[in-house]
């Protein structure tokens, strides 16, 4: 039987390249504001012989969240697993961090990813299903400039290690990916990290499908995915 997955950040980056790597066994609903791009996407997936459709959404909405859920359940008829991927990485030192600062990353990088938790899980429960939060090696690592986004990632991975506990007796795992700098459309144009030298989007996405595929027996709680090199 093949399970379905709904993918926040699907339009690009980590999250188009997960849809990818799941295509193959998974049936998949990919969320975003960008519905052009998720529309490349699904008939790319079809073309191949998968099955996949878009649901475009501003996360940033708390009432977005439900709706998304219901969506997919709608499309799809049932939901496995719950990827919160969508995320955005603003740079300010503490004393710039304003309310305007704040005003999207918390919002998308940690209420949405714990909305959709919230709406997704009576669903996730009828077969045993798993919830993955893609976080940052930011949330314990210090890197300056980052304090409110790693803030949200730090809030985030706090949440999972609480829902691991509170979903096991509901067949649910909680997963945490945490990447490091990994090339993608979250870089700025002009920034000064060598983006040949950062990790490749397929190399999380890689993590993902490890994690979610895991044999039910085994919970792979938490992954750190780094360059070698270093990306500076
Ligand atoms: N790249 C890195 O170095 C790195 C390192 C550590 C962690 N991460 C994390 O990895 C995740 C994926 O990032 P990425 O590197 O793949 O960057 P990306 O290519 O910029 O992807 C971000 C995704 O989030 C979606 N998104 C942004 N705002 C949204 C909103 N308001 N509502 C719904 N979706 C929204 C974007 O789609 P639309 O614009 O179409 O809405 C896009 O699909 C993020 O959580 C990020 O924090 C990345």
């Amino acid at each position: 039987m093949r399970r379905t997955a709904l993918i926040t950040g699907a339009s690009s980056g980590i999250g188009a390249a997960t849809a990818l790597a799941l295509a193959g066994n998974w049936d998949l609903v990919l969320v975003a504001r960008r519905r052009a791009r998720l529309d490349e996407l699904v008939a790319r997936i079809a073309a191949a012989g998968g099955r996949a459709w878009a649901v475009d959404a501003d996360l940033i909405k708390p009432e977005e969240a439900q709706r998304v859920v219901i969506a997919a359940v709608g499309c799809a008829g049932g939901l496995d697993a719950l990827i919160n991927n969508a995320g955005l990485f603003t740079a300010a030192p503490v004393d710039a961090i304003d309310a305007a600062h704040v005003a999207t990353m918390f919002p998308l990088n940690l209420r949405a990813p714990m909305l959709l938790a919230a709406a997704a899980i009576p669903h996730l429960a009828v077969r045993g299903g798993a919830i993955i939060n893609v976080t940052s090696v930011a949330a314990d690592a210090t890197f300056a400039g980052c304090a409110a986004y790693a803030a949200t990632k730090a809030g985030l991975e706090a949440w999972s290690r609480v829902a691991r506990e509170e979903l096991r007796s509901r067949r649910i795992r909680v997963g945490v990916i945490a990447p490091g700098a990994t090339d993608s459309e979250v870089w700025p144009a002009e920034t000064t990290f060598d983006r040949a030298r950062m990790c490749r989007a397929e190399d999380i996405a890689a993590a993902i499908r490890l994690m979610l595929e895991a044999p039910t027996t085994a919970s792979i709680d938490r992954l750190v995915v780094t360059p070698p090199g270093g990306a500076f």
